[in-house]
Parts: structure tokens; sequence; C-alpha cells
């Protein structure tokens, strides 16, 4: 059992020095008093320390064991003393299935990086969605956003009912504390937080940019390893889950809740932050994305992208994800004969990208930290025109990318762009002209080298 702690006001509690538990999937227990944990079974009559034991349900309850998720809380009160939801709007927040107007141009796009605009506010004002897919209402799909803020949540804290949301920085540390405890995450880290679960965001930095894939459909697991064996990609114990931490505030604070596309917000009296202990296997975790074990070819030619997959998100067609969440980080390229970057290719899957730095292999200019691209189903894209030029007749040497990290949400349903990403000014109008440059070399002549 891990022990734990009391959350100080959230200005001061920098100085705690974090601890975790490690393992994805685990059956994790951790209290932050000593005893707060029932020893065999859920429910006592009565919790120690008067704490009042809460289940949460990540999964359906006859979920395959394999996939179950579930956690029990033992908390200072039950979550359902949340305040009356009054609905409220929020200009910038999109949900599959609800706009039913959006439309997908038959484009790649391409956006500059998105400004953090001094009006953003915290986490939840500065929400901003580029795409959206599915029906947030039938548990498919899921919506990409932009996290842009410059104040922290200090009392106020976010629920979503929608879906889960993998955060992956790209400027500004932060800090989420959950009803599981807390994780700090910077750039070059992810963070994975459950459907339903409270939290709000803390910016140590006073700046937090950042990609959000809002996942609809079933949580996120580790893929499968095939041939590949019984270790590699990103492996279990890298993910780390926090310890309890607890909030024994009373006071005035707000809880916002997206449900159904919808964002409702309630005042309640006292912190939602109060569970004293925990154990299960339905926890945020945090995973620092220079663990990526990468996996590649030693031979010629260049693996499916697949091959650099996180996270996975099955649709109930096997081997077609509603979402995968793919890493490009530092590797060695050493393929012989081979056109090393990413092939020209059509694709039936969609594919959004974002870079958290450094330049990206097929696209060292235009595309940039902050920024994103997204190319739908089966819409052509591959290297920029320079890129193919100095690939086809590079020296194949091994090489080593580095000081790079690129990411991709991909997902069997296509993305369709919000308004706000169709109008914004970061939007790139001459993107299709980094393959302008492409010639004809074909000249019949089978000795064409
Ligand atoms: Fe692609």
């Amino acid at each position: 059992m891990v022990t734990g702690y009391s959350i100080a006001l959230p200005s001061s509690d920098s100085a705690l020095s974090r601890a975790y538990q490690s393992g994805f999937g685990n059956e994790h227990q951790t209290e932050a008093l000593a005893g707060a944990l029932p020893v065999g079974q859920r429910s006592p009559q009565r919790v120690a320390y008067g704490l009042y034991a809460e289940q949460f349900s990540g999964t359906a309850f006859t979920a395959p064991r394999a996939s179950n998720l579930r956690t029990w809380f033992y908390r200072i009160r039950p979550s359902v003393k949340h305040g009356s939801f009054q609905l409220t709007d929020h200009p910038r927040l999109a949900s599959g299935g609800v706009e039913r107007s959006l439309t997908a141009p038959a484009a790649q796009l391409r956006w500059s990086p998105f400004d953090v605009p001094t009006s953003a506010g915290d986490f939840i004002d500065g929400l901003t969605t580029i795409a959206v897919n599915g029906d947030v209402s039938m548990n498919t799909g899921l919506a990409v956003h932009m996290y842009l803020a410059r104040e922290s949540m200090d009392d106020r804290f976010f629920v979503n009912a929608d879906g889960e949301m993998l955060l992956v920085p790209q400027l500004g540390r932060i800090r989420a504390h959950t009803e599981c405890g807390i994780l700090d995450v910077a750039p070059g880290e992810i963070l994975l937080l459950p459907r339903g679960m409270a939290f709000r965001i803390v910016l140590p930095d006073s700046i937090a940019r950042g990609y959000i894939c809002e996942n609809y459909g079933q949580a996120f697991r580790l893929p499968e390893r095939g041939p590949v064996g019984s270790d590699g990609f990103a492996n279990e114990r890298d993910f780390l889950a926090p310890v309890a931490a607890y909030e024994d505030r009373e006071g005035t604070f707000q809880l916002t809740m997206k449900f159904g596309g919808q964002l409702f917000a309630a005042e309640m009296d006292h912190s939602p932050i109060d569970v004293v202990a925990w154990w299960g296997n339905c926890t945020p975790y945090k995973y620092d994305l220079s663990r990526y074990t990468v996996i590649g070819t030693v031979s010629v030619d260049h693996p499916d992208p697949s091959i650099y997959t996180v996270l996975t998100s099955p649709s109930d067609t096997a081997g077609v994800a509603n979402a995968d969440f793919v890493v490009f980080p530092p590797r060695w390229m050493v393929a012989t004969g081979t056109f090393r970057p990413p092939p020209y290719h059509r694709n039936i899957m969609s594919e959004f990208m974002g870079l958290v730095h450094g330049e990206y292999v097929a696209k060292p200019d235009g595309f940039l930290p902050g920024g994103a691209t997204l190319h739908n189903s089966m819409l052509p894209h591959g290297p920029a025109d320079s890129v193919f030029e100095a690939a086809a007749s590079a020296d194949l040497s091994p090489e080593k990318l580095e000081g790079t990290l690129a990411f991709m949400f991909e997902s069997r349903y296509v993305l369709k762009p919000t308004e706000f990403a169709l109008t914004t000014s970061a939007l790139q109008q001459d993107y299709a002209q980094c393959w302008s440059g492409l010639r004809k070399q074909f000249s019949g002549d089978a000795g064409h080298d």
C-alpha cells in the first residue's frame, strides 16, 4: 500500500515531493490516513474516520475481467453532494454528434501554433475544440481540443461525463489535482484522466498549451504486442498513478460538468477532491513518452505507424480503432536501400497530428510545435517535396533522429473541423503547396534511378 497526504491550498503544495504508484491497470491501493482503507471488504457498515464508501465504475459492471475498470473511494462526502447543475455555455467547445452542421472539407489541413490568448483564463475557459467525430451520446468517436490556459483553476473543478481525456502538454507544466490524488505533468509526458473523475488543473508556469483527445469510446488501453513478445512499446510499469491526497476544505467552489455535449455548472460548499483513501484500477495515469521502447525495421522498408501506438481505444471491429494515440519519438533510422521518411499514402483511418517539440521528419517546415495537421480518411499525404528530394538521394548510413516528439490521434471516423478551426488565422491556406514541387520523374527507361 502506498500512503498519501492531505492537500494544502493549491498554491502552496509545490514543495511536496510527489509520490506515485507504478503500473498500468494494476489493482492500486493507497490511503492518506493510516487505516482508512477497509480490509477484506469494500463497503463496511461504518468506514474508518467517518468516511463514506463510493464506487466509481469506468466500465459496465459486467465488462470482461480483462477490461473491467472500477475504483472504490473512501471520502469525506459522497460526490452526490454537488449542488444543482445549471446549463452554461462555452464559445469554443464542441462535441461529436451535437453540432450536426459541421462538415469536413476534402482537403489536407494544417494549422500554425495555436496562440494562448491573454484572455484564455483557466483550463476550462481556454478549451478550444479543433475537430470532432462520432457521437458523444453513442459512446463512439472522439474530439480533439487544445487547452490554452493562463490561470490555475483554484476553486473550480471539472468533470467530463462524456469521455476520458488524454492530455498532451506542449507548453508549460500542469498539476492535476484529481479525486485519486495529484499528478505533475510536463511537456514530453502525457496525462490520462478517467471519464467522470473530478479534477482541477493548476499551472506552475502560469501558462499552459497542449492537446487533448477526448475519447467517447472504450477506455484507452495498451495495445497487444503480438510476436514482439512480453515487453516493448509502452511498458506497464512506466505508467504512474497518484497516491491518495485529499482536501478537507469548505467555502465556495464551482463544479463544471460536461454532459451530453453541454456544460453545466454547480456551486458547491466544499471541495470535491475529498477522497482520503482508494483502491482499484480506474485511475489517472501519467506517462513519460521518453520511456517508449521504439521498435522498427533493422533491414529494409518502413513499418506502418501502428508500430508506435502508445494507447488504443478499440471499436467493436477487431483491429479498427475508435482512437489510437501514436507517438513519433527520437529513434535510430537504419533501413538500407529504403526511402526512410514516411511513405506517400492514403489511409482509411483519419489522422490528426501534433508536435510537442522539434521537427517532424516529413514536414521540417510549416509544421511547428503547438500546431497541427489533419489528414482525413483517404486524403493523400506524405513528405514535403524538399524531403522527398533529399531522402531519395541520401546516404543511408545509420542516423539518429533526435530532439523531436510528434504524435497522432488516429480514428476510424472522419474528423470534422469546428468553425473555429476553419476560420482561425492559424489555418494555413497554402498547406498543399508543400507538395507542389513533386515533379514527374518517370522516363519510361527501366534503368532510371
Ligand atoms: Fe499519414
